[in-house]
């Protein structure tokens, strides 16, 4: 199969070097001369476990090419993915449409033979029946169909995902698109991973439905981490107690900060606008919304109590910018408000993550950026860990107390046990999990 992939950003580079891989002859299109400069250099855009290995084989191998202009490519391609970012709207909080209508417009204006059009960029519903109309406005007579094949993949484990699914939708009614979609997706057939063909609009509402309910999960267990607070429970034997009922399921049940991301903060937002527009209400997911957004600086009062209600003049060290580990990302980082939020109640903030900085450097004003770990404890009133990155996880605790002023250790991420941080000599914070005063007494 020829596949042109327009968009070289997240969506586009992993999905076009894993489908390079499948055996597909790709070629990358983004307009930012710069980025395809730096990737023909075999330099990446994104931090992202495996892909630069990825995109240098597929490179040699003659299979994955990139390209500032879409005409030719277009011309000689079986699919046309568009993956171009769809960002929220200033002021509203829809999605932007414009890149992806802007790229319809391009490609219909290449389109020769018969051509899938697929749109991976997740796009409110409806968005298919624009892109066909401006497709079919454009190039009257093309042989084109347009397909919804929205995706699914987590930043940092997003290879993984892509190669090993748990499914694959197909927003289609077109025997021959769903034809070249079953080939494009064909080498996944040896993982078994189902395909769903369905309507378009429901495969663009899947991908929606999908980031809200595990938007929801999450910030179900966040309020449950609070209330294990107030009445002395322990959230996380909670969720694996919840989450080993198979019908509940034990991923996405970490409670912490709040979730970030470029995704599931501006999908839910996109999903209560569409929802309201219809005049179909989502009251959960707008529940969703306004609790997570006070969560994240709820995170810093946290803080804050734990050093002893006042962080005026205080040093707080902080683990971890990004919202999540194994990225570079800092889109909707818990840390950018629970920062925020130290600062203003008179912190000095001293801070290091492991891939994040350079992205974090331009966002957080004010704050001292260290080598590591330890320097960053370095004379600190206050550890917090935001972001669970696995350097995180074995630290040397006899270290960092002896380099801290005042051994406060605030885990947002659960990644530590408070009696094992007792024992070094720290006064341990989690989420959700204080002493049961019952503990023990069961036989
Ligand atoms: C998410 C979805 O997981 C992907 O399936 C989807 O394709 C992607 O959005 C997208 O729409 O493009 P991603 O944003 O990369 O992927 O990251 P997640 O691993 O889902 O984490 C999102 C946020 O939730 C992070 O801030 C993370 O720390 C938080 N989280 C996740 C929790 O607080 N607890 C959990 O149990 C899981």
């Amino acid at each position: 199969m020829r596949i042109v992939m327009v968009g070289a950003g997240y969506v586009g580079l992993v999905s076009g070097a894993c489908l390079a891989d499948f055996g597909h002859a790709v070629t990358c299109v983004d307009r930012d001369p710069d980025k395809i400069a730096a990737l023909e250099a075999g330099r990446m855009p994104i931090y992202e476990p495996g892909l630069d290995a990825l995109v240098a084989e597929n490179v040699r191998q003659g299979r994955l090419a990139f390209r500032t202009r879409l005409h030719e490519a277009v011309a000689e391609a079986d699919a046309v993915f568009i993956a171009v970012g769809t960002p929220s709207r200033r002021g509203d909080g829809f999605a932007d449409l414009s890149f992806v209508f802007a790229a319809a417009r391009e490609i219909a204006a290449a389109l020769t033979g018969h051509t899938v059009v697929i749109t991976k960029s997740t796009v409110p519903v409806g968005t298919g029946d624009e892109v066909e109309r401006i497709i079919r406005e454009t190039a009257p007579d093309a042989d084109v169909a347009v397909v919804s094949n929205p995706e699914f993949l987590r930043e940092g484990a997003a290879i993984a995902d892509f190669k090993r699914p748990d499914r694959i939708v197909v927003g289609t009614e077109d025997p021959r698109a769903e034809a070249v979609l079953r080939e494009i997706y064909r080498p996944l057939y040896l993982n078994a991973a189902p395909i769903l063909v369905t309507g378009r609009r429901t495969a663009e509402l899947t991908k929606y439905a999908a980031n809200a309910f595990l938007a929801t999960k999450i910030t179900f267990i966040n309020e449950i981490a609070d209330l294990c607070e107030a009445v002395g429970a322990d959230v996380q034997q909670v969720a694996r107690g919840i989450g080993l009922d198979g019908r509940i399921g034990t991923k996405f049940l970490h409670a912490g900060p709040g979730y970030g991301g470029s995704c599931f903060p501006k999908d839910t937002l996109a999903l209560v606008k569409t929802a309201q527009d219809a005049a179909s209400p989502l009251r959960i997911v707008e529940t969703v919304v306004a609790v997570n957004d006070s969560r994240k600086r709820a995170m810093a009062r946290k803080v804050i109590r734990a050093c002893g209600g006042n962080v005026r003049d205080k040093t707080v060290a902080v683990l971890g910018l990004t919202f999540k580990p194994d990225t570079d990302d800092m889109r909707e980082a818990p840390a950018l408000a629970v920062i925020a939020g130290l600062q203003d109640a008179g912190a000095r903030v001293r801070a290091y993550d492991p891939e994040g900085m350079d992205q974090a450097r331009a966002l957080l004003p004010g704050v001292a950026f260290t080598g590591d770990a330890y320097d960053c404890a370095e004379g600190a009133d206050a550890l917090v860990i935001v972001t669970e990155w696995n350097a995180f996880r074995a630290l040397d605790l006899d270290r960092l107390r002896a380099a801290m002023r005042t051994p406060v250790l605030v885990d947002l991420r659960n990644i530590y046990d408070a009696a094992s941080a007792e024992r070094h000599g720290f006064t341990y914070q989690g989420i959700g999990r204080v002493k049961d005063c019952t503990a023990g007494q069961a036989s």
